[in-house]
């Protein structure tokens, strides 16, 4: 039934992770409440579902295999909605905070106080789709003007669904790493204010906030599961969202948090390279991958650091299997429901299948029929045009 999975080219780098307290400490546990109690406040907020995908398990030889469904996040189609609006909101509010020489509370930002400042306040972000929708939507509920640069490969859907929120959104000639360098650019030139979800040297307070923000959906995921997973595959473009995970189960389940496994493509390999390499270590991007949101070739900094005190595994998957893992899902699995997502919502999914039916991977990743697996659906349909055309190529 897996053939494909089977003999796919997986590689696979276990590691030993430390859990260095002061690194895991990066993302504090204040950081994380401060944010849940924000976005949790926020209209729309609701808690995304865990699907319990049996079928699936019970054809793996797995005691579970659970499924959170980031689709339906605040109408935006990602878990990245809860990142990049809360960093534009802690960005206004600490450039406040200098221009007024006081510590300016949210609340004096959400009731207009302070709404002249902020409307000439240009927030900006380079994104392959997902972060930006997020970065868009946030300044447009603070009142921010926002510019979002994306590469030629987004798809002009993606981008449309930016303007939708008000943006004005740069196409840049070069790939997502030359638009991250492009808004450094810009910035300097303009004093406008990034929105990054990635870090580099002495840039790192917004990522830290858009990490904290994906801690909503991680909180979440304790609040559902019966138990603790005993793995979880998670995707990795810079590295944010494996990182602010992981801290966040460390945090709420120290030595009973699960084994996690970092899966990316084989065409942007950035967190694969660095853990052979044992630091922070780029790749060309030649070719993009399907999976958008993956395409990467430089990992966070910031996020870099609690991986490597974290993660078990790296791995990177083939392309190959893309287009049938989205098909696989939306159909459904051994009498499963079906779940329509994204592309790079299914990165986990293959790594996972891809160990679960390869005798020495199941071995290293240490999978056995008692494991349950989580798995974090990052996206649901972010572009139906693309969605629809996988759908139609592999029936
Ligand atoms: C749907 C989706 N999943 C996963 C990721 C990876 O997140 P990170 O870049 O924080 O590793 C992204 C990044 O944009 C994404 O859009």
């Amino acid at each position: 039934m897996f053939q494909q999975y089977e003999t796919a080219k997986a590689d696979f780098l276990a590691i030993e992770p430390r859990f260095q307290s002061d690194v895991m400490e990066t993302l504090s546990r204040t950081g994380f409440d401060e944010a849940e109690a924000e976005i949790t406040a926020w209209e729309g907020y609701k808690s995304t579902s865990i699907f319990d995908l049996a079928g699936l398990a019970d054809t793996l030889g797995l005691k579970a295999v659970y499924y959170k469904h980031e689709g339906p996040r605040f109408g935006l189609g990602s878990f990245k909605a809860l990142g990049g609006a809360y960093a534009v909101l802690r960005c206004i509010q600490r450039e406040l905070s200098d221009t007024q020489g006081r510590k300016i509370t949210v609340e004096e930002i959400r009731n207009g106080h302070f709404a002249s400042q902020i409307s000439a306040m240009t927030i900006i972000s380079a994104t392959d789709g997902n972060h930006g929708r997020s970065v868009a939507w946030g300044a447009q509920m603070f009142g921010a003007k926002c510019r979002i640069y994306i590469h030629a490969e987004v798809s002009a859907f993606r981008a449309d669904a930016m303007q939708n929120l008000g943006a004005e959104v740069v196409r840049i000639n070069g790939d997502y790493d030359e638009t991250v360098a492009q808004t450094r650019i810009d910035s300097e030139e303009f004093g406008w204010r990034i929105v990054s979800d990635t870090s580099w040297p002495g840039y790192c307070l917004p990522p830290l906030d858009v990490m904290a923000g994906y801690g909503v959906m991680a909180r979440e995921i304790v609040q559902q599961l019966p138990e603790p997973p005993t793995h979880v595959f998670l995707q990795g473009g810079v590295g944010g969202l494996a990182a602010s995970v992981n801290a966040a189960f460390h945090q709420e389940w120290d030595k009973a948090a699960p084994r996690s496994i970092v899966v990316e493509p084989e065409l942007a390999p950035c967190l694969f390279a660095s853990a052979k390499a044992g630091a922070p270590t780029s790749v060309k991007i030649e070719e993009e991958t399907l999976m958008a949101g993956l395409s990467c070739g430089e990992p966070s900094q910031i996020a870099w650091q609690i991986l490597e005190n974290s993660v078990h595994g790296f791995m990177t998957i083939p392309e190959t299997l893309v287009a049938p893992a989205v098909q696989m899902l939306a159909k459904g699995q051994s009498g499963d429901c079906g779940i329509e997502a994204g592309e790079s919502a299914v990165a986990g999914l293959i790594g996972l299948i891809c160990g679960a039916t390869s005798p020495s991977l199941r071995d290293e990743m240490k999978l056995d029929s008692e494991s349950r697996v989580l798995i974090v659906g990052s996206e649901g349909v972010t572009d139906p045009n693309l969605f629809r055309a996988i759908l139609r190529n592999h029936d």
